[in-house]
């Protein structure tokens, strides 16, 4: 492991392990990293796609669907990659990102964007959204019924996206996405399946609960591990998604 990433780590507080798909040395063939296969042209959108998601944003934009509607500063969309291989579901904006318009752009965002760099991914690589497009009042958690009026925006982004990997952070992404109960203590540690497509899903603490509860780190840099080996072997064009 080179010296930026061993810094993250540190930054994180969490021990530092070694991936079993180390970079390649400077000189040699570049290894598929996640990053860099993020980048391969062959990856590219194609064109009707800037179609599907500026109809998609503008739906989003002009939502009613449940009471949070009339609270919001503005609908918080989704950023990042529209062919990323990894996209990462949060819960809902707070305050920061009803203001700014983007996920994950207070404290926990930039623990979540350390957390990326640490498997090799800026913040740009990936795609970023949450179950709920509007903040919830008080950053109280989100309402089933709000999250059933949601939901059609995030599966429409998912299914654009078409990620080879996701990465729920946090309680209610997890069981919102797996359709489940269980705590994120029992949902961590494997890969599940998600959707038709059986899209691979490692659940992770979300970064505001790590925030809090730093000695959790250790576990959410194994998460990142087996998350990024999911992501490592056998990368191929999209055509082949
Ligand atoms: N927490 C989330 O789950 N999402 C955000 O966008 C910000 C904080």
């Amino acid at each position: 492991m080179r010296g930026p990433r061993r810094r993250y780590l540190a930054e994180l507080g969490i021990p530092v392990w070694s991936l079993r798909h180390p970079p390649a040395a400077a000189g040699e063939k570049a290894a598929e990293t996640p990053a860099n296969v993020a980048d391969t042209p062959a990856n590219a959108a194609p064109v009707d796609a800037d179609d599907a998601w500026s109809a998609l944003r503008r739906e989003v934009e002009a939502c009613t669907r449940c009471a949070l509607a009339r609270g919001r500063t503005q609908t918080v969309f989704g950023v990042g990659r529209r062919d990323a291989s990894l996209m990462v579901v949060g819960e809902a904006p707070g305050a920061e990102e009803d203001r700014q318009g983007e996920p994950f752009v207070g404290p926990a965002g930039q623990l979540l964007n350390a957390m990326l760099r640490a498997i090799g991914f800026a913040r740009g690589d990936v795609y970023i959204a949450n179950v709920l497009k509007c903040r919830p009042p008080h950053n109280r958690d989100p309402r089933p019924e709000e999250a059933v009026a949601c939901s059609a925006y995030l599966d429409r982004q998912i299914e654009l996206v078409r990620p080879r990997a996701m990465l729920a952070v946090g309680r209610i992404s997890a069981q919102w996405l797996l359709q489940t109960d269980r705590p994120v203590g029992r949902l961590r540690g494997v890969v599940h399946r998600y959707g038709e497509r059986g899209i691979p899903l490692v659940v992770t603490y979300h970064p505001a609960y790590l925030l809090r509860t730093p000695a959790a780190k250790a576990k959410s840099w194994q998460d990142l591990c087996m998350l990024v080996e999911l992501l490592v072997p056998n990368e191929t064009s999209r055509a082949d998604r």
